[in-house]
């Protein structure tokens, strides 16, 4: 299915009553995930002020690395950078972690709560350059819906 802005509607239906955090993301993900047609990997990595780094959040796919360094990968850069990275041919880019071999495409978005930086959105798909500039205007909403909705 293209995505919509009915995808970002459902959203905030499925999380405006709901305070748990992990919840919501638990089911934003598997909105994505079955929403989203070629689509292989839909989820969240959080920051750890701990650990100083990434950590497997609440995820729909394969079972994915767990820990991923500020800067590295699509996903360390996207939340290093704190720009949403959209990537045609993940092959192509340096440092990409290959978690799932299917994966040759992924968008990465950062994730803020409250205005704060918490992490990432991080979608992968096996079609090349699947995600398209609409796709991501559409998915940096959804990401701001959750940002609007959501609470530590
Ligand atoms: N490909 C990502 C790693 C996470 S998985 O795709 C689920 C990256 O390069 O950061």
């Amino acid at each position: 299915m293209k995505i919509t802005h009915t995808l970002n509607l459902q959203l905030k239906e499925l999380i405006k009553d709901e305070p748990n955090f992990i919840t919501n993301l638990s089911n934003a993900s598997a909105l994505l995930f079955n929403h989203l047609t070629d689509v292989n990997w839909a989820g969240f990595y959080l920051w750890d002020d701990n650990d100083n780094q990434l950590v497997l959040g609440p995820f729909q796919g394969q079972v994915a690395c767990t820990r991923i360094e500020n800067g590295s990968g699509v996903c360390g850069s996207a939340f290093q950078s704190e720009k949403t990275h959209r990537v045609a041919n993940v092959h192509e880019f340096p440092g990409h972690i290959a978690c799932d071999s299917a994966s040759n495409s992924e968008i990465v978005i950062p994730l803020y709560v409250g205005g704060n930086l918490v992490g990432v959105l991080d979608i992968d798909s096996p079609e090349f350059g699947r995600f398209t500039e609409e796709d991501q205007v559409i998915l940096e909403e959804f990401v701001s819906v959750l940002n609007n909705y959501l609470t530590l």
